[in-house]
């Protein structure tokens, strides 16, 4: 059995993902966004202005709009962060692979207005970067790790309706106290950053015998060359504004027979570590759009 702690664990993920190929398995983008549209902008004292519904999309006409402008101060000068946008030295390749940057939306091309991109969904209440990093698209990947929850003697435990219960594995965000997919954001042909590479060795494998790491980190290896993309596109996200939002690729990585990232021990329960199997029911409630993107799993592998 292997333990493998938070930090760890969501470093991996990150660094296989980026190795590996996809067969797309579904595409359906939002179309509509809510949580990005209601009451004060995270980390600051903004109201967003308030959108209507049918005052969302950029096309029809809102006069009175004038949603406040926020760029979270501490992004100044930070290695992940754009400039400001009217800085000389900075002329972003929007809709475009800009040197280590992906600028470029899964949800089509986005429109640039006074040198500013505008959000593909449509108005969020305020504008400026907020607390992203990047103006336009902000890419983050999102693994789902399933298993079929299974008894001591090793048999599959079954729900109501005599249905298997799939589970994936949750980490509980130190912001919000939700429990969401262990996702990050990346960079493209950023295989894994220095810093990542470096908590992965410490956390994950300093404990383990040599053996023990060369073996581990063949099954992990193989394991997570057969991930399925779940969706790509725009995430409904409260950190979301008029010019920088958060855009996601999610894979689906199973372990049907339970025999390897299925061993996985995450200390069930403990709020602490903060990691643990989920047991995928129809009142799961995740942060985001962690919730929906957990439902196609949860149909795609019922269907299998
Ligand atoms: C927000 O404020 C910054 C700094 O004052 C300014 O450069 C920028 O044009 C403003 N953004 C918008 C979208 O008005
Ligand atoms: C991309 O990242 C690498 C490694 O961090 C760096 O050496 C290189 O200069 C970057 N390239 C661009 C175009 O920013």
């Amino acid at each position: 059995m292997y333990t493998l702690n938070r930090n760890a664990l969501i470093n991996l993920l990150i660094i296989k993902s980026n190795f590996m190929s996809w067969s797309i398995l579904m595409n359906s983008i939002l179309t509509v966004h809510s949580k990005c549209r209601v009451g004060f902008y995270p980390r600051s004292n903004l109201k967003r202005f308030p959108v209507p519904d049918d005052k969302v999309d950029w096309s029809t006409e809102y006069k009175q709009y004038n949603p406040p402008n926020y760029t979270f101060p501490g992004l100044h000068g930070k290695p992940y962060a754009d400039p400001e946008i009217g800085d000389p030295n900075f002329e972003p390749l929007w809709n475009s692979i800009d040197g280590n940057i992906s600028r470029v939306s899964y949800n089509g091309p986005y429109q640039i207005v006074n040198g500013f991109p505008l959000n593909p969904l449509g108005r969020t209440g305020i504008c400026g970067r907020g607390v992203l990093g990047r103006w336009g698209p902000n890419h983050a990947a999102d693994p789902i790790i399933s298993r079929w929850k299974r008894l001591d003697n090793g048999n599959m435990a079954v729900g109501v309706n005599n249905k298997p219960i799939l589970q994936f594995i949750a980490i509980k965000r130190g912001d919000t106290g939700e429990w969401a997919i262990p996702g990050g954001m990346v960079d493209p042909g950023e295989k894994v950053s220095e810093t990542a590479i470096r908590e992965f060795k410490e956390e994950a494998l300093n404990s383990l015998s040599l053996a023990d790491k060369i073996q581990w980190e063949k099954e992990i290896d193989e394991f997570f060359s057969e991930g399925e993309v779940i969706y790509q596109g725009y995430v409904d996200d409260c950190r979301n504004t008029d010019n920088s939002w958060i855009e996601t690729i999610a894979y689906n990585f199973h372990d049907e027979s339970g025999l390897t990232v299925g061993l996985l021990k995450l200390h069930a329960g403990d709020d602490a570590v903060g990691v643990r199997w989920v047991d995928i029911t129809p009142d799961l409630k995740l942060y985001a759009s962690h919730t929906e993107i957990v439902s196609s799993v949860l149909k795609l592998r019922i269907k299998n």
